[in-house]
């Protein structure tokens, strides 16, 4: 089948926001859920961190990604997406997103960890995924170029001569696979939080995005760089209802079992050490059987039921009221650091493909994600993968494109993905060596060969052997990546990844 629409894969705030921004061009939305369910993006909390107080500027703001981002980071590319912050926030006020704001018509900010300022723009205290998505889905529906096919996924890229020519796509469930022609593919579906046990991303989020360029033979950059996040919460609900770090900004204590506030020991800035350093702190707390838990009650007491309404319905659906008990917390992995490597412009290294937002490494982030910058980089991304599209993809007319009825295909059976989830929480989870790293990839091979034609799997079990692959080749430990047989750093500054997937296939 044939298009003259751009394809875009996803549906989160990367995807709807390049959608827009190549408005009137004929964009075609590939949403395996209805739109605004099944992406990161609704579920995150925090907010966009942008230096909006007049006190802060771009400048700091850049520094402090580089710092976090422990001798990784891209200076130009923390430059570029800071300075165009300001202007993001600007534009989603403009088409109606309700933020924060102070009596004098300034924006509430929040602090959240390695952050030199208080920066983080929010929406009704911790809703700001939720409702930045709820304002553009409503943009989309307006716009008439833009057509979203829910309840579809893409299962593969087509490759001719080189260069990403169309997709193929089937029924998210279960269907043969068709192919689209598209003059452009833009990739943004999201991270790989799904692969581990333990993670606060939607099951769907499971490597699939980065799987499937890497299948096709696209640069993956720093894949072994995945962000736990420290305060999971750990009530027995899979996926993991996060316990928003702005809880720590506002003063809330990590104590374990024994009453103790264990992040004093650790690290002079405590709860708001870099994300990294509590993560871990919060996971050798747990294997010590200590049972960490997130206190907000002298800081916060019942306003923790107005200003953080996500975090405290998660916690009434587990039986918790944090007016009266500390949250139960664990790590788990949040945020994928790597992804298909992106120049300046979104471009991967296969022509005809572009990526953006999570699945995307566009050198941003480095070994550690500041916090909130996950949803500015989307954005940011988002405008410059749309703007190179656009100067290459004529304004054309084109048809709506309808999927046919197709007999019914394998889906990933959810035994060998708990096993996979297993694999990678225990061989390449928050701390890691060279035995498990390598009991890992063997699982991941018997796994590949459990269900050898089911192009979904090994979409996520390509993602997961990069990962793993990449995390045994660095023998240092560095942010988020900690090897505890290589403990130190080779350098303040290191050496990014950059792979394809047939360099980490078994010989
Ligand atoms: C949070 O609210 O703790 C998550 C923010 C982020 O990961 O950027």
């Amino acid at each position: 089948m044939s298009t003259g629409r751009i394809v875009i894969l996803g549906a989160g705030l990367a995807a709807l926001s390049a959608a827009l921004r190549l408005a009137p061009r004929p964009v075609l939305v590939i949403s395996p859920e209805a739109l605004g369910q099944g992406a990161s993006s609704v579920w995150a909390q925090g907010g966009v961190a942008a230096a909006m107080d007049p006190a802060d500027t771009p400048e700091a703001h850049a520094c402090d990604t580089v710092n976090a981002g422990a001798g990784l980071v891209d200076p130009e590319v923390a430059r570029l997406v800071t300075n165009a912050a300001r202007s993001r926030i600007f534009d989603l006020t403009e088409i109606g997103t309700p933020f924060d704001r102070t009596p004098d018509g300034g924006f509430v900010l929040s602090r959240e960890a390695a952050h030199g300022a208080a920066r983080v723009v929010r929406v009704k205290g911790d809703q700001a995924g939720a409702q930045i998505m709820k304002t553009l889905i409503r943009a989309v529906r307006a716009t008439p170029s833009i057509q979203v096919l829910e309840g579809v996924m893409a299962s593969g890229l087509e490759v001719a001569k080189g260069r990403v020519d169309g997709v193929r796509l089937m029924r998210a469930s279960g269907s043969q696979e068709i192919t689209l022609r598209a003059p452009a593919v833009l990739l943004a579906a999201g991270g790989s939080g799904g692969l581990f046990a333990a993670t606060t991303n939607p099951h769907r989020i499971a490597g699939a995005a980065i799987g499937m360029a890497a299948r096709a033979g696209a640069v993956i950059s720093d894949p072994e760089f995945v962000q736990f996040h420290p305060t999971a919460m750990d009530v027995g609900i899979d996926p993991a209802p996060l316990a928003s770090e702005a809880l720590r900004g506002e003063g809330a204590h990590l104590l374990n079992a024994n009453g103790e506030r264990f992040m004093l020991a650790v690290h002079p800035d405590a709860e708001l050490a870099p994300r990294d350093i509590v993560a871990r702190a919060v996971y050798l707390q747990s294997k010590a059987g200590l049972r960490p838990a997130l206190d907000t009650r002298h800081c916060l007491g019942e306003r923790i039921l107005t200003e953080f309404p996500a975090v405290a319905q998660a916690c009434a659906r587990a039986g918790i009221d944090p007016t009266r008990q500390p949250i139960p917390v664990a790590a788990a992995a949040h945020y994928h650091m790597g992804g298909v490597e992106t120049d300046d412009t979104g471009r991967s290294s296969l022509s005809g493909l572009w990526a953006c937002g999570e699945a995307a490494s566009t050198g941003l982030h480095g070994a550690n994600r500041l916090a909130s910058n996950g949803l500015l980089e989307a954005l940011v991304f988002a405008d410059r993968c749309a703007d190179s599209i656009a100067a290459i993809t004529p304004e054309v007319t084109a048809l709506e494109v309808e999927l046919p009825d197709l007999a019914a295909a394998p889906l990933p059976d959810p035994q060998l993905v708990q096993r996979l989830r297993r694999a990678m929480t225990l061989g390449a989870g928050v701390v890691r060596d060279t035995v498990g790293l390598m009991a890992c990839l063997r699982e991941i091979d018997a796994i590949e060969n459990s269900q050898p034609d089911c192009t979904p799997l090994l979409n996520m079990t390509a993602t997961a052997r990069l990962i793993a692959y990449a995390a045994l080749n660095r023998q240092e430990s560095r942010g988020a990546h900690f090897r505890s047989d290589y403990p130190q750093s080779q350098g303040k500054t290191g050496q990014r990844t950059r792979i394809r997937l047939t360099d980490a296939l078994p010989s």
